[in-house]
């Protein structure tokens, strides 16, 4: 049968007469009420539950505790992530392939585009939050690099750090005057220097990479949603945690050789990533109509995530008025 039709057949076959709605294997009997009677929750919960079916083993794989030790997912933590393998899981569970068109409205780190594209499967993501929308574009291309490429660019950039003028950061903003040693927060200025003369794609992977080693080399540590401030925390070297980093995704760029040898070597599935509210997606440019749409689990969207971008951002110079906003 051909591939179309065979999705459309099992698609009809997972939802009988109502064709949203999406019906998984497993039946979960018990349900836990998690909003107060006679809210506007509670309205909508049930207004929409004949659309929804918990799955609720899934719980573990939408945390980023499960990306630890994911190649590339595992650099930058970004903590609402999904993991790789729900990912996975669901592309093939609807047996997506490169005719698809897959669609995260709140994209994040970029998991399920990075995902997709590691399947060959075109995809589209959007986030309004900064952080967000750069890792989400950023990490397909660690997909593209070779072999010691990467450390080959460190090599020749460490001895040009010293010597770069410290960048302009956000220094207004009450967490830059604390997180950091007065050496460690000049180091750090210097580092992104000397990044912001790479040119791209080099220039927007060491970012990352940059932005992945701050909570390290600060006195914060994340804490729920929030930083919580530890003038005691033993802090690392910003040229020591690169090199890890560095080693890191060297490592990862052999393991996803061993791993998968059918990546895409080149950026045809390469995302489409937006900086943009989901609300309004007017000025968004589908390729097509998505075919698929993985979003996160709605009782998750009731965290603020801005506060975890706080010290990133700060180095990527947003004003701070923009980030009290
Ligand atoms: C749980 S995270 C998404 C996880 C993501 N799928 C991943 O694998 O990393 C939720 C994201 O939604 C974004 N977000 C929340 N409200 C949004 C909106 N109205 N428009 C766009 N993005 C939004 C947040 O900035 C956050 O990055």
């Amino acid at each position: 049968m051909d591939m179309n039709l065979r999705k459309i057949a099992m698609q009809k076959e997972l939802t009988g007469n109502n064709p949203q709605q999406i019906l998984f294997a497993e039946e979960i009997p018990t349900k836990k009420i998690l909003y107060l009677p006679n809210s506007k929750r509670e309205k909508l919960e049930n207004k929409f539950k004949n659309l929804i079916h918990e799955e609720l083993k899934l719980g573990s794989v939408v945390s980023y505790v499960g990306n630890k030790n994911s190649p590339f997912l595992r650099i930058y933590r970004y903590k609402e992530a999904f993991t790789f393998d729900f990912v996975m899981g669901f592309l093939r569970r609807f047996e997506a392939d490169s005719t698809d068109y897959v669609f995260d409205p709140f994209s994040g780190l970029g998991t399920t585009m990075y995902t997709s594209m590691i399947y060959g499967i075109p995809s589209v993501g959007i986030d309004k939050l900064p952080i967000a929308y750069f890792s989400s574009k950023t990490l397909p291309l660690l997909l593209l690099l070779k072999e010691n490429e990467l450390k080959e660019i460190w090599t020749s950039l460490t001895p040009k750090i010293q010597k770069s003028e410290p960048a302009e950061v956000a220094l207004d903003v009450p967490i830059m005057k604390v997180a950091f040693d007065e050496q460690t927060l000049l180091t750090l200025r210097k580092l992104k220097s000397a990044i912001d003369d790479l040119s791209n794609p080099y220039r927007d992977i060491f970012l990352l990479l940059f932005f992945s080693i701050l909570e390290e080399c600060s006195f914060t540590s994340k804490d729920g949603q929030f930083l919580r401030l530890n003038r005691n925390k033993k802090i690392s070297s910003p040229i020591d945690a690169m090199n890890r980093k560095i080693a890191q995704v060297e490592e990862d760029v052999r393991r996803m050789k061993l791993l998968s040898s059918d990546i895409p070597k080149n950026d045809k599935f390469m995302p489409d990533v937006y900086l943009a509210d989901t609300r309004d997606l007017s000025d968004i440019r589908f390729k097509k109509k998505p075919t698929i749409i993985i979003l996160l689990p709605h009782r998750l969207m009731l965290i603020d995530m801005t506060i975890r971008g706080l010290m990133c951002l700060s180095y990527a110079f947003i004003l701070s008025r923009t980030l009290r906003n």
